[in-house]
């Protein structure tokens, strides 16, 4: 393949923390190498609706601790469609645009592995997102920096739930992904967490009422995933109050706070390792893979593989929750 002299990058979905370190580390590790950058605002629709713009190394001074992305992003409805995507590769030709960067999760790498495939077109995916959903990947950028969110508000809770002596159920983001619910509970000290992956095998919140949550303790705090599966904070909440009315419980939606804030140091430090090793790949000639960390090490995950949607809960971490919240 003959050496790549323009790139074009996006961040697309929902934003995470960490964006912004990931496009300054693209973007200078690509000019350090002699390639030139452009920006394409909005995701996806940038490239439908003609918003390219260059990129220098100053254009990415200055927002390696801001959250959010300076590129914005979009979920492009356009660029599901055949037509759409014509549109998009007809901008790229123009542009001279011979390989892209794009930052971003589930969707977004699904609709980069439709087009690379389609057109033949060499493209590096980022995992951006805070749910940590993406297979073959310890952590995707964000994903801390809400977590720590998360445990923040929690802590908060903690103190009015104590004061009450009431039971709260915390719903946190995470599609149909139990990651930061978990992880959450544990950093928090919740005494439970409801995640899609588990709530056919236990009746967590049952098992914790059963237990008598009060004879050792004036509170109790239990999060839950957003969405359908588990039913979220609210349908929690409707149950409790059908089938266990004696329970002074309330609710908390976190909601988008968790995907705002300045990114943690873990979350600029895996977003710089990720961006300058997306121009490593290219280099090396990788197409169609996304950039993944595995014990430490960088790695390159293919798309079909990272978009399979069954990374695995681990059991330890369902059973430390449990040993610790007795
Ligand atoms: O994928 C990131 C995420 O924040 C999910 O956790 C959440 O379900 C979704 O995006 C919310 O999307 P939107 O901001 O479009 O409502």
């Amino acid at each position: 393949m003959s050496r790549i002299k323009c790139i074009g990058i996006l961040t697309s979905g929902g934003d995470a923390p960490g964006m912004n370190a990931a496009i300054r580390a693209v973007t200078r590790a690509a000019i350090f190498n002699g390639i030139e950058v452009k920006g394409i605002l909005r995701g996806y629709r940038g490239l439908i609706f003609d918003e390219i713009i260059p990129f220098k190394s100053n254009s990415v001074s200055n927002i390696i601790q801001q959250g959010g992305t300076i590129l914005k992003t979009a979920r492009c409805k356009e660029f599901t469609t055949v037509e759409g995507r014509k549109i998009a590769y007809e901008a790229l030709q123009r542009e001279g645009i011979e390989a892209l960067i794009v930052i971003g999760g589930d969707g977004s790498l699904t609709g980069a592995r439709i087009f690379a495939q389609e057109y033949n077109f060499p493209i590096v995916g980022l995992p951006g997102t805070i749910d940590n959903d993406l297979m073959g990947t310890d952590f995707t950028i964000g994903y801390d920096t809400a977590l720590n969110t998360i445990m923040e508000a929690v802590d908060k809770i903690r103190d009015t739930a104590s004061s009450h002596e009431r039971l709260f159920i915390i719903e946190v983001m995470g599609r149909e992904c139990g990651f930061l619910c978990l992880n959450g509970a544990i950093a928090s000290g919740a005494e439970a967490a409801i995640i899609p992956e588990r709530i056919e095998e236990e009746d967590q919140l049952g098992e914790l009422i059963s237990n008598g949550f009060r004879k050792s303790k004036n509170s109790s705090l239990v999060l839950v995933t957003e969405g359908d599966i588990t039913g979220g904070a609210m349908g929690i909440a409707d149950r409790i109050k059908r089938d266990f009315p004696e329970y002074d419980c309330r609710v908390s939606i976190l909601g988008h706070v968790q995907r705002g804030g300045s990114p943690t140091a873990s979350d600029r430090i895996l977003a710089s390792r990720m961006g300058a090793a997306a121009i490593e790949a290219l280099k090396d000639d990788q197409r169609n893979v996304m950039i993944g960390v595995q014990d430490d090490k960088i790695v390159y995950v293919p798309f079909s593989k990272a978009i399979k949607k069954n990374k695995q809960i681990s059991d330890e971490l369902l059973n430390v929750l449990k040993i610790l919240s007795i």
